[in-house]
């Protein structure tokens, strides 16, 4: 089936109030390309960090809600009604000093793990370039937020897991320790990190064929391959003796040393460890072919075109990546949101829609 036809993630409106210097803002986007220009600090990356917030239920920028809501109001709003394919749903999320409320078809939801599945984005922006140089906990983002939507049950997972980490680690630090009090977290945790381990094994796996096809292409000859290392492989039994034999060690740093929160990626370049070997152009290429990668396995996984947001990425890459990037772009026919200083720089293929933001304040062009 060619991927065009897939159903795909599309905003046909979004309206914005109070959203950091977006003190009002109705947006109709194009179904295709969506190219935001403005000057530096005009508030383009505002706007990709709202439509990323009604996918990923967070922002990439900051954990702090109040951050988020302009300088001196109370509250900020983010509304946006989706295509035909989500049969015209209406997602409403509002933030304010008592918390998050969200909303569907004008009912209040508790997301659960479906909800990222319904509405899968991909990000691209200038801080992805730190994808292979980063430390690991860049690379476990990278796929942790790719997992929370390619599979419904791992966002719950996650949170068991964390909460069972944190106890745990009270429980090492509490004076005196009792290690009895160990075993229920230590089955917690076994139970849980043997399954979160079986999901990033088999995401990888499945990202690393696209990764390979995608290095391939944008290089003309690298084989790439993204390898899971896992700081505990196997069963839960194997993850129980691992916790028995590490609990000293744990007890002296006073923290849980090995499970998945210690995990890491490994992306290859012709069998060699990027991280280490490769040069700045082939980093490039990592980190491009990873991006082509989680989307095509989000559409795989997901059965729908994710929304693809790109945040001033074509000033990190040349021009011949950025080629190659506007090439899988008119090839995948989903809806793309680009932001740049350059609008003229951005050779889009197909419909497209131009936008322009000063001072907070979106108009079409
Ligand atoms: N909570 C907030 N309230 C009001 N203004 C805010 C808030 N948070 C950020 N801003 C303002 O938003 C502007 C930055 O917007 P943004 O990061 O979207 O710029 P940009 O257009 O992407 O710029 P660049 O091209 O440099 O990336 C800054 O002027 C900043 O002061
Ligand atoms: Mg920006």
């Amino acid at each position: 089936m060619p991927q065009n036809t897939l159903s795909k993630v599309q905003i046909d409106s979004l309206s914005l109030v109070q959203f950091r210097n977006i003190a009002r803002a109705e947006f109709a986007p194009s179904p295709r390309f969506n190219v935001i220009s403005g000057r530096n600090g005009m508030g383009k990356t505002n706007l990709i960090e709202s439509i990323y917030l009604l996918g990923a239920l967070r922002s990439f920028r900051t954990s702090v809600r109040r951050e988020i809501i302009s300088q001196g109001e109370r509250d900020a709003k983010i509304s946006a009604r989706f295509g035909q394919s989500l049969h015209g749903l209406s997602v409403e999320i509002q933030l304010g000093a008592q918390g998050r409320q969200i909303s569907m078809d004008g009912k209040a939801v508790v997301p659960d793990g479906d909800y990222f599945r319904t509405l899968p984005m991909v990000l691209f922006h200038p801080g992805n370039m730190e994808l292979v140089q980063g430390a690991p906990e860049t690379r476990r983002r990278f796929l942790d937020r790719a997992l929370f939507q390619a599979d419904a049950a791992y966002p719950q997972l996650y949170r068991q897991y964390a909460r069972a980490l944190a106890n745990r680690n009270t429980v090492i630090r509490r004076q005196p320790l009792d290690m009895r009090a160990l075993v229920p977290f230590d089955s917690a945790l076994a139970k849980l990190g043997s399954q979160i381990v079986a999901s990033r094994a088999a995401f990888t796996a499945q990202l690393s064929q696209f990764f390979e096809e995608g290095v391939l292409e944008v290089s003309g000859g690298n084989r790439g391959a993204i390898r899971y290392r896992p700081r505990v492989s196997g069963d839960e039994a194997a993850f129980l003796q691992v916790l028995d034999a590490k609990r000293q060690l744990d007890v002296d740093r006073g923290y849980t040393t090995c499970g998945p929160h210690a995990d890491d990626l490994d992306f290859e370049v012709d069998g060699r460890s990027a991280k280490k070997y490769a040069s700045q152009g082939q980093q490039r290429t990592v980190v491009l072919a990873a991006k082509i990668a989680e989307t095509r396995v989000l559409s795989q996984r997901c059965h729908r075109m994710p929304l693809l947001l790109l945040d001033d990425v074509s000033s990190e890459l040349d021009r011949d990546r950025n080629r190659h990037l506007f090439l899988f772009l008119s090839g995948v026919g989903g809806q793309v949101f680009i932001t740049t200083t350059h609008p003229d720089h951005i050779s889009t293929s197909g419909e497209r829609a131009d936008f322009c933001v000063t001072n907070g304040a979106l108009s079409s062009l």
